[in-house]
């Protein structure tokens, strides 16, 4: 049989690439650049990826395509999300969840485009990502099989290492795995090994992406991010050269980490840690123009919303039909979503100092303290008679109960 399999070039897809193989499967294997390490490695990037389809090749795999998937991955995700200010349980960008539908996008494609039935992927039976490629898989064409060998077939460390010495898959130097790491442009995920105690710290050897405190400039730095109808820039740079290049700046000052106890999918509470700079400081900075920009009912509908969107793309159902609906809204106030943010970088902070805008509602003249106010002090008296109208029938008939 043909299939398909997603292929990062670690130890677990590589075994898993050659015990299809040797099934009797012609495996086509499939990795893509989602940017993990454009933030770190810049150019090495490319080569490190062309590596890891030649070791497929060199496994006896019958194809092996590398895609370069990092403007879709920023534009089409990562970009929709910061439309909606996502961030699961108030606090996650959603990194690794967003880049699922991607993958499972291009695993159909590629089966299209090689005539196979199958796709596979690396998944364990209890995280969300099973979740998100199959759901993902089976919206986009329902007749294709999605196979997930190791949830089917749980493979422990030491026997992949077996195997692997057994049939020449290579072996990292370090078969010594302190964190499971999933990583693309808009984060980098840290799970397992002491993380799994949530009364541990997370060891500075979590961290790749940003600095320790003591390595931490002791000077603050600020970035101003422009929007210019929903689509930031700063310094010029936009899509995946601005998402690498805040990544790398807001990194340097310790900007993006989070420590979550988190509700996955499958039920269970997981502890998760993350480091997503450029995320952190974009969806800053978009809030920040929003609530220049957009009127106070608009923002409160819409923080339902973007929580919702949120949960959608956690609960790996990107392919839901509200997610069009509530991007659909989310492109309306691309109009008025022009202006710039300035954003102080400093001491693993990113803080909003200031914002302006063509469309900003913000009037000075209504709210200041000082000379020029033209707010009509006199109309609050009657407003507040009437706001607190209800309040004030609720108060006498509690009194008539008492008196009664
Ligand atoms: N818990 C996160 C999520 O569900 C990240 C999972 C990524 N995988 C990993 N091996 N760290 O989106």
């Amino acid at each position: 049989m043909k299939i398909v399999l997603a292929y990062s070039g670690g130890l677990d897809t590589s075994v898993l690439l050659k015990r299809l193989i040797l099934e009797g499967h012609e495996v086509v294997a499939m990795t893509l650049d989602l940017g993990e390490s454009d933030a770190m490695a810049g150019d090495g990037a490319r080569a490190a990826l062309e590596a890891v389809r030649a070791k497929a090749l060199a496994l006896g795999a019958y194809d092996a395509v590398l895609i370069d998937a990092r403007d879709r991955f920023v534009n089409e995700y990562a970009f929709a999300a910061l439309r909606a200010n996502a961030l699961y349980q108030g606090v996650y960008p959603l990194s690794a969840a967003l880049s699922r539908p991607l993958i499972a996008d291009l695993l159909v494609k590629t089966a299209h485009e090689y005539g196979a039935t199958v796709v596979a992927h690396g998944c364990t039976g209890k995280g969300n990502d099973q979740v998100r490629m199959e759901v993902a898989v089976r919206a986009l064409d329902p007749e294709l099989i999605c196979r997930a060998p190791l949830r089917e077939n749980p493979l422990s460390r030491p026997d992949a290492i077996a195997f692997a010495r057994e049939h020449g898959v290579p072996v990292p130097h370090t078969t010594e795995k302190p964190y499971s790491i999933d990583a693309n442009l808009w984060g980098r995920s840290i799970e397992a090994g002491v993380l799994e105690d949530p009364w541990c710290a997370p060891p500075e050897d979590a961290f790749a992406w940003t600095a320790a405190g003591a390595a931490r400039p002791a000077l603050p730095e600020e970035v101003a991010i422009a929007f210019t109808a929903d689509e930031p820039a700063a310094a010029g740079a936009r899509g995946v050269a601005l998402v690498a290049a805040l990544n790398a700046l807001a990194g340097k000052h310790g900007v993006g980490r989070i420590d979550l106890i988190e509700d996955r999918v499958v039920g269970l509470k997981s502890r998760e840690v993350y480091e997503c700079p450029a995320a952190i400081v974009l969806i800053a900075a978009h809030r920040a123009l929003e609530r220049l920009v957009l009127t106070r009912d608009e923002l409160r509908f819409k923080a339902l919303a973007d929580q919702r969107y949120a949960e959608l793309i956690y609960d790996g159902l990107w392919m839901q039909p509200l997610r069009g609906g509530l991007e659909a809204f989310n492109a309306s106030f691309a109009p008025r979503m022009s202006g710039e943010v300035r954003v102080r970088l400093h001491q693993g902070n990113a803080v909003v100092t200031g914002s302006r805008s063509p469309c900003s509602l913000y009037q000075q003249r209504l709210a200041t303290y000082g000379a020029g106010d033209a707010f009509d002090h006199g109309a609050a008296a009657g407003f507040i008679a009437l706001h607190g109208l209800p309040l004030e029938a609720c108060a006498r008939a509690a009194g008539e109960r008492v008196s009664a």
